[in-house]
């Protein structure tokens, strides 16, 4: 596990997705610094569980079930973790799906809406909700996940590849809007991460293990822990005059 100190004491951190793999590790991490971080996912079981692994480190966590496609819980999450923790100083905004891969011209409407949705408009519905209370807060550090997608396609997800560039588009947008309230708002653009989705493609198309590899001029997957240290550092004080960044955690598999 990669040692950082960042300081997050006095803070309060919300993470989605955090009983998954990147956002597990975000949410410990933002423990580790100090923070009192609000657990969010729609899977309570291993939401609860992040919770737990926080508390017998010792530090200070609650887990909140919402659904990021819903703006009322949204709403309500963040009107509840000020209640809870007196305040939001850093949101990750991280819970994504993979969706299913498909020809173009073969996709359903239903499956383009169920990833537009969750990958990006949920993002555009926590960062509507965490800036309003920034502003009036004096400001505040979001990052998004977008993915190497985010910057190049990925043949077959058409829908991925859409909601990723358009989280860039939405973070730079903000960062521009928001920079004089004193709110950075940045991305992380992670590569092939070994995390629950990951392992769950292939564990359905196992073919698609080597060429996968063989695209990460490292040869490994990178750790759900690499990519947080990313999202964590920019939602820290050493990162005051980052924003509207698009940082890629990826090995060097896009870079040209
Ligand atoms: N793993 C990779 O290789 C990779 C690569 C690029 C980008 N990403 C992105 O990283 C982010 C985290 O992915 P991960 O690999 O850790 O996946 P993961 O499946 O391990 O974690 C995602 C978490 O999001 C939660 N979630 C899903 N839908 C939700 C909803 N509607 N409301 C609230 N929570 C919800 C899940 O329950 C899960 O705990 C995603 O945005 C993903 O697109 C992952």
């Amino acid at each position: 596990m990669a040692r950082i100190a960042q300081d997050f004491a006095d803070k309060v951190a919300l993470v989605t997705g955090a009983g998954g793999g990147i956002g597990r590790a975000a949410a410990e991490l933002f423990a580790r610094g100090g923070a009192r971080v609000a657990v969010v996912d729609i899977n309570a079981e291993i939401g609860r569980n992040t919770v737990e692994r926080i508390h017998s480190a010792g530090g200070e966590a609650e887990f909140f079930q919402v659904d990021v496609a819903r703006e009322a819980e949204i709403e309500a999450m963040i009107h509840n973790v000020i209640q809870r923790f007196g305040g939001l100083h850093c949101a990750f905004n991280n819970a994504g799906i993979s969706g299913t891969p498909g020809p173009f011209h073969e996709m359903s409407l239903d499956e383009w809406n169920r990833v537009i949705t969750i990958n990006l408009t949920a993002v555009f519905l926590c960062m509507k909700h965490e800036i309003r209370h920034m502003i009036g807060a004096g400001g505040g550090a979001i990052v998004n996940t977008s993915s190497g997608a985010g910057m190049i396609p990925a043949p077959y997800l058409p829908h991925y590849t859409a909601a990723k560039h358009g989280v860039l588009g939405l973070g730079k947008v903000a960062a521009r809007e928001y920079a004089r309230q004193n709110i950075r708002i940045n991305a992380i653009c992670p590569g092939v991460t070994d995390t629950p989705m990951m392992q769950g493609t292939l564990a359905m198309r196992p073919d698609l293990e080597e060429p996968m590899l063989a695209s990460v001029p490292f040869g490994r997957m990178g750790r759900p822990e690499e990519v947080a240290a990313a999202a964590v550092w920019l939602c820290s004080d050493a990162a005051s005059f980052v924003s509207g960044e698009a940082m890629l955690v990826d090995g060097a598999s896009v870079c040209r």
